[in-house]
């Protein structure tokens, strides 16, 4: 079973508090997830492959290490997940990125993919999959799923906040993905919602409600 990282960083958990408060407008609620994205990220690429390189500094010369081999690819679920795209392309600038849009089909209440536009060359790359809310887990499956689908073999999630059904869902269909999570909250409430939670992500990055 692949390891579930809970970011226990003070930066991680002050900025999640202030996300929480209804009273956060749009601007900074937008700001806090993009940097909270970074942060996560930071743990996300912790494992990335060096290799050593010589470099003539204005003193000497230096046996030093760069990032090798490994291409990334960030994949945000539609809509939400854009708001942690900025967070991880800030650190990882070579990054593709890739987009997977699910909507709820209010019969079934399972996810439909509507859109998927991933890079060409998906299937060599590593990628994070990002959506702040990690909920019930159907949506993180079904990106995956749909990952797979076109040959991504390496693949870590990435979430601000996390309930506990989400993450058992997610580890039960696929114990191979790593999931990187700021918070895991307490439950979730009888439309799904993760309490406490933030509300609904995308409405309050967008601004829609
Ligand atoms: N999606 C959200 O935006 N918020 C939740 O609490 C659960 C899913």
């Amino acid at each position: 079973m692949a390891d579930l990282h809970i970011i226990n960083h003070p930066l991680v958990q002050h900025k999640i508090s202030l996300l929480r408060d209804k009273n956060t407008g749009t601007k900074e609620f937008r700001e806090l997830v993009s940097e909270i994205a970074m942060l996560i990220c930071y743990e996300a690429t912790r494992d990335l492959p060096l290799k050593e390189i010589e470099i003539e500094t204005p003193v000497a010369v230096a046996r030093t290490k760069i990032i090798s081999g490994r291409k990334l690819a960030v994949v945000p679920i539609l809509r939400a997940g854009l708001g942690m795209v900025d967070g991880v392309t800030s650190l990882v600038p070579a990054a593709k990125i890739g987009h997977i849009g699910l909507f709820r089909d209010p019969d079934t209440k399972t996810p439909v993919q509507y859109y998927a536009k991933l890079p060409d060359d998906i299937s060599e790359r590593d990628v994070i999959l990002a959506d702040p809310m990690l909920a019930t887990g159907h949506s993180a499956n079904s990106a995956i799923k749909i990952l797979r689908e076109h040959g991504v073999k390496n693949i870590k999630f990435m979430c601000v906040i996390c309930s506990p059904e989400g993450i058992a869902a997610v580890r039960e269909a696929n114990p191979d993905v790593e999931i990187y999570a700021g918070v895991m909250d307490e439950k979730l409430n009888e439309d799904k919602y993760i309490v406490p939670g933030v509300g609904d992500a995308g409405d309050r990055i967008f601004g829609t409600k």
